[in-house]
């Protein structure tokens, strides 16, 4: 079948943080490149993280890098590639100064440097005290980062592709990504995109969830997509779950709120976090602090008349701090639930908040690939970064900040990274295989040829529904084994699934159908690496095997589509300089 082709050398899937920041690389570098993105970059998920970006500055107290990666490496709970962590932690504070050159207005102390707050992990002194490290535009932190990049690549000249959305990738016969298949939504064609390098900055998948902070878009495109084309994921069991998501809605309420000074109210006005982490209390580990106030809601002591909920206590804050550090989270909560943090707690639950795993990538941002011995052999022009991918830096626990600080770091190390492949190639692109749109082409036709069968909504309901209750803040056994049966049977019937509407024009339903192909290879994934990692380990609760297992599971889950199959790989325990930071038991 014969469509359109368009060539740019490098294409970027995803107009948030990381793809913003790996498209600056390249067109600063003169590579022709193109940002495809299902919305306006500006509109991109990144816009919903508040409290800050890390970086060991020292604006306020004493700090490290070295610091930093000790907290990231106990935070992601030793499942971390200790080299990526280290990279990542030595070039937070050049990736701050950099966005504050591009014109981010962070938030000024008295002496005008970048303000600073304190966030859950993060500590001085190897795991000491809490310490000042989140550098915060009040909770609008990525909001301000995305019109900063926005702007820096209008400027590059960066060509952009909005409201359009990628299919699949296109690999030739060594294997080697020469491009991808995507819909234009205006107008419902499919376009075929030739390149030299492509990266997907897809974001997150947090919509498998049904409470969730996470944006309508974030539906786990690229993993999909990457599933399809015969590739593995990485460490997909490791769903973070944001200890406070706004009761009943979802939505975001910063960790920020807890680095200012707020605190966690369990029925009897206690203080509960005191008991569970002692010196770090309320800005203990995300993880921790979420099965601290599940296991207060189990056990009864939630507010509420269905005792469900806890309560985070802000109004000792005043005012005047509210309104400088905290304006957005007041709204949200004013426009949601009617309830003044100047006045009153706000009402909060552990809400599904950020996938850990996602595209095996290296800390250049190259994708990589079991291939016979060599565990992570480099899929040529491929590249991942931000949430979507796993460098792994996060390993089974993210610490709140490092994710915008993995955006701008792995974003610029991919972007380096397609550079120099790129500038290799001189003008040659790789030719495209003859069939090079047919699967995507294929599964268009299907969709549109379906008169009868499963309805998107109910489908889409239930999966969120099964996510919820069978692989959640805690985990058994039966409960993740009924899980995958439950989410198996679904999955066939996602084969059946017909969508009314034919039209090409903004066709909406069908995007949605295509998205959802996505998302449910998220949550079968997730489900059956769950139920094969017999331990406990961050975000990983089993209640069954209630211990860390490094003896068995201090290693790397690789999932493919094909057979369901599971492989695993070790971890990387060697920094680049510094001494190998050993495991230990994760006390706050
Ligand atoms: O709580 C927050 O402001 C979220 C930040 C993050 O996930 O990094």
């Amino acid at each position: 079948m014969s469509i359109p082709v368009m060539k740019y050398e490098a294409v970027i899937v995803g107009g948030g943080g990381a793809g913003l920041r790996a498209a600056l690389q390249l067109s600063e570098a003169g590579v022709k490149t193109v940002v495809l993105s299902k919305v306006f970059p500006t509109r991109s998920h990144t816009a919903a993280a508040q409290g800050g970006i890390s970086a060991s500055l020292g604006n306020v107290e004493d700090d490290n890098w070295h610091w930093h990666m000790y907290d990231t490496v106990k935070g992601a709970d030793w499942l971390g590639d200790q080299d990526a962590i280290e990279f990542m932690c030595r070039q937070a504070v050049d990736a701050v100064v950099e966005l504050e050159h591009f014109g981010m207005p962070f938030d000024r102390l008295e002496n005008g440097k970048i303000y600073q707050r304190p966030f859950g992990g993060h500590m001085a002194n190897f795991g000491k005290k809490p310490v000042r490290r989140a550098c915060a535009v009040a909770d609008r932190t990525g909001h301000a980062m995305l019109h900063a990049l926005y702007q820096r690549n209008v400027k590059a000249d960066t060509h952009f592709l909005v409201e359009w959305m990628a299919l699949d990738i296109i690999r030739n016969k060594n294997g080697d990504v020469v491009g991808i298949t995507a819909l234009e939504m205006e107008t419902g064609e499919v376009y075929i995109i030739q390149a030299k390098a492509v990266l997907f900055a897809t974001g997150g998948a947090g919509r498998i969830y049904q409470s969730s902070t996470n944006a309508y878009i974030n539906t786990g495109d690229g993993i999909g997509i990457t599933l399809r084309a015969g590739l593995p994921i990485e460490d997909i069991e490791f769903w973070q779950f944001h200890p406070t998501g706004l009761a009943g809605a979802g939505v975001l309420i910063t960790e920020g709120v807890r680095g200012e000074g707020g605190y966690l109210l369990n029925c009897n006005g206690e203080r509960f976090m005191e008991r569970y982490a002692p010196t770090a209390k309320d800005l203990a580990s995300r993880d921790v602090v979420s099965r601290a106030m599940q296991i207060e809601i189990n056990e009864g002591r939630g507010c509420g008349q269905n005792k469900d909920y806890v309560l985070l206590k802000l109004d000792h804050l005043g005012k005047d701090v509210i309104d400088q550090r905290l304006p957005g989270i007041r709204e949200i909560s004013l426009q949601f639930l009617g309830i003044d943090p100047v006045k009153e707690p706000i009402p909060v639950v552990p809400t599904c908040h950020y996938m850990m795993g996602g595209i095996p990538t290296n800390y250049r941002g190259e994708v990589v690939a079991p291939n016979g011995e060599n565990m992570e052999d480099i899929v040529k022009g491929f590249y991942a970064a931000g949430e979507c991918a796993c460098a792994s830096v996060h390993g089974a626990n993210r610490l709140g900040t490092n994710s915008l600080l993995d955006l701008v770091v792995f974003g610029k190390s991919a972007g380096n990274s397609m550079v120099e492949y790129i500038k290799q190639h001189g003008d040659e692109y790789k030719e495209l295989p003859e069939d090079a749109a047919d699967f995507s082409l294929n599964r268009l036709a299907k969709l549109d040829n379906a008169n009868s069968g499963e309805s998107l909504a109910d489908l889409r309901h239930e999966m969120q529904k099964i996510m919820q209750q069978h692989a959640g803040v805690f985990r058994t056994q039966s409960v993740l084994e009924d899980g995958i049966n439950k989410i198996e049977a679904l999955y066939a019937r996602v084969q059946n699934l017909c969508i009314q509407d034919k039209s090409k024009v903004f066709n909406t339903a069908r995007v949605e159908a295509l998205e959802f192909m996505n998302t449910i290879e998220v949550a079968l994934a997730t489900m059956i690496t769950a139920e094969a990692r017999k331990e406990s380990r961050g975000a990983q609760a089993r209640e069954d095997f209630p211990e860390r297992d490094d003896e068995k599971f201090m290693c790397h889950t690789l999932y493919y589509k094909d057979g369901r199959k599971i492989v695993y790989k070790p971890v990387h325990t060697k920094p680049m300089t510094v001494d190998y930071i050993p495991p230990a038991k994760r006390v706050y």
